[in-house]
């Protein structure tokens, strides 16, 4: 076995969608030494508690998938909670990796710190160029933050102790695992639960707010798994060939986009709805296109391998596990 596959690795928030994902991927990959607690176990708003963790275990990397996620609603109701908890987490688990002696940390961000009205496909280089969404700025700057604290602990210490912090920002998620919440999913889940229960509940019709025209892109979370795993693999001189000291982050995206109506039919036919689907378009949409341009990932040799069908229905086999 080689050094690399003994590694011990620390996945913060392995129980979550990502952080389950990337825990399977590491497995399959042959990974022997991962290393991970509940939140009930660890608290990673705990500075004391963390600080012991790390100064125990030791690891000797770090994916930093835990999180306060939620969708508009939780945001829009929790903005002290997610501000809060969002920073203390990564806070904690980048500064007390640091103190411990870790030298690959890889941060979990988000599409959502970008400006609102940024040009799409949103590329790196549109970070802190304009005004955040406001439903869910207090989310995005501490996303921004932990980005800035893994640039600014390279800069200083890069040299000096030898660490290489990298950062990747997902586009919209799905998959085994996924939050199925009424009030607090985001739009596939959703959508599979409300096609799910039509389908049992024999209703002739589905309807889904607004137009059905905003375009978004989506990626399968053992995708995102595969791309977490790739960046931090990567060389130091190809990660830096395609970053730089202050923009140090990678986009990691489908590579398109889809309706919000190709992605309904799309979810349908994965959960065998064959009624009708309406749209409602007296309610609101949102931006009109989101997607990211993952081209500096892709140019570095990473491309997805999960299209949306397969997707969905991997997604769907696992929500009637779960709930069935
Ligand atoms: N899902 C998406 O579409 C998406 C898109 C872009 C970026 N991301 C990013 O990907 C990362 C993972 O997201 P996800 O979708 O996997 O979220 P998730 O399913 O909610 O998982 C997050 C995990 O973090 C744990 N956690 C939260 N607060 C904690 C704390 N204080 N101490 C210890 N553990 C804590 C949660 O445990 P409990 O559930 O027990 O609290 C959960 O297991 C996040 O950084 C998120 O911003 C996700």
């Amino acid at each position: 076995m080689t050094i690399e596959l003994q590694q011990k690795i620390y996945i913060a928030g392995h129980r979550g969608m990502v952080g389950s994902a990337i825990v399977r991927e590491l497995k399959r990959k042959g990974y022997t030494n991962l290393v991970y607690r509940t939140h009930q176990e660890l608290d990673l708003t705990n500075q004391l508690a963390v600080q012991n963790f790390f100064a125990h275990e030791k690891p000797n990397q770090v994916y930093l998938a835990a999180a306060k996620v939620g969708g508009i609603y939780a945001n829009n109701t929790y903005p002290a909670e997610f501000i809060y908890d969002n920073l203390m987490v990564q806070n904690n688990v980048i500064h007390h990796a640091f103190l411990s002696g870790v030298k690959k940390l890889l941060f979990l961000g988000s599409s959502c710190i970008y400006p609102k009205l940024a040009l799409q496909p949103m590329g790196e280089d549109a970070l802190l160029t304009g005004k955040l969404e406001p439903t869910n700025e207090p989310y995005a700057i501490a996303k921004i933050a932990g980005i800035k604290m893994c640039e600014s602990y390279n800069r200083q210490y890069g040299k000096s102790h030898g660490i290489d912090y990298r950062s990747v920002m997902p586009t919209n998620l799905y998959g085994p695992g996924d939050n199925y919440h009424h009030e607090n999913s985001h739009v596939i889940p959703a959508l599979i639960r409300r096609f799910h229960e039509a389908k049992v509940n024999q209703n002739a019709e589905v309807v889904i707010w607004g137009t059905g025209m905003p375009r978004r892109e989506f990626l399968y979370v053992d995708d995102m798994a595969r791309a977490c795993i790739f960046v931090m693999g990567l060389a130091k001189k190809q990660y830096d060939q395609v970053t730089s000291p202050m923009q140090s982050h990678l986009n990691v995206g489908y590579g398109g986009d889809i309706t919000i109506n190709e992605l309904a039919r799309a979810v349908a036919k994965a959960t065998g709805f064959t009624g009708i689907i309406k749209f409602d378009p007296g309610k609101p949409d949102g931006t009109p296109r989101k997607w990211m341009n993952s081209a500096r990932l892709n140019q570095l040799g990473w491309e997805p391998q999960i299209d949306l069908a397969t997707g969905l229905q991997k997604a769907y086999e696992d929500f009637v596990e779960r709930t069935g």
